[in-house]
């Protein structure tokens, strides 16, 4: 049968692929790669130095593709991410019948973890459900973004014993600062931190983490915002795209009684 490698390729430094994430990269007949506007061709670059780097068997092939757009205008969020997705079902379809045999292996190379903001383990679910082409697959999990924010600003993901969300810039005000004292925004196109106005947020920003244009910023929100606001949009107009991430926090280690009482549950 068929099988599919969804891969965690890390988050922009082709040194967080891990062992069983190059294994995995080897053991494929076909390296399936997205191609498709000025940032995707930023990170196709990437996949290719990655596949350029690791993959030494002789028998292997990139095959690249054109991931269509998703559509903003005339529908809501949910049903365009849901039309983006079948018209993704189908060219997956495609190449998996086209491009492998009937026990050929396949590679997807994921951006940081599959796991988290990717539909490709959703996507491959609905081509496995729609039945037109039979295979199994496989998850290799990779170092995410937030692994890459949190090791260049040197801090702990979380507050001793306390929890974190992790969201979008579209909902950050529905978690912080009222509700959690940590959240980690992703795929904000709003920089929706300049609305935080508690005097105790502290901000820890980083774009192009693990690339050699990585950038990372911190320090309280209402001292730095107006900086990072300033090196984002220098850095966008340069690169022409930018990938960023910031956590928010308040208060410290230790700080309450519950803290205190669940310190052993670092
Ligand atoms: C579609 S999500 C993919 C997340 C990915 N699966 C992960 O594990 O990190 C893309 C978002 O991840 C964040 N991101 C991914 N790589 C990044 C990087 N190298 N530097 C900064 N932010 C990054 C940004 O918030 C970006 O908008």
């Amino acid at each position: 049968m068929r099988h599919i490698l969804i891969v965690g390729i890390g988050s922009g430094n082709p040194e967080h692929l891990t062992v069983q994430a190059i294994n995995a990269l080897n053991r494929a007949d076909v390296l399936f790669i997205p191609t498709k506007g000025a940032k995707k061709a930023d990170l196709a670059d990437v996949r290719r130095d990655i596949c350029a780097r690791y993959v030494t068997n002789p028998e292997s092939r990139t095959v690249e593709y054109a991931l269509p757009v998703r559509r903003a205008e005339g529908q809501s969020y949910l049903s365009g991410v849901d039309e983006w997705h079948a018209a993704i079902t189908a060219i997956y379809e495609e190449l998996f019948s086209q491009e492998l045999g009937e026990d050929g292996i396949g590679a997807f190379l994921v951006w940081g973890d599959p796991m988290l903001y990717d539909s490709t383990i959703r996507i491959i679910e609905r081509v496995k459900a729609s039945g037109k082409v039979t295979f199994d697959f496989s998850v290799i999990p990779g170092i995410t973004s937030v692994q890459a924010l949190c090791a260049s600003h040197k801090i702990p993901l979380n507050l001793v014993g306390k929890p974190v969300a992790i969201t979008t810039g579209r909902r950050l005000n529905e978690h912080f600062p009222g509700l959690i004292e940590t959240a980690v925004v992703m795929l904000d196109g709003e920089q929706a931190f300049k609305a935080v106005e508690d005097p105790d947020a502290t901000i820890y920003w980083g774009a192009y983490l693990g690339t050699p244009d990585e950038i990372v910023i911190s320090g309280p929100v209402q001292a730095v915002k107006d900086r990072i606001l300033a090196a984002r949009a220098e850095a966008r107009e340069r690169h022409g795209w930018i990938m960023d991430i910031y956590l928010l926090q308040k208060g410290t280690d230790f700080d309450d009684e519950a803290g205190s009482n669940s310190r052993k549950n670092v």
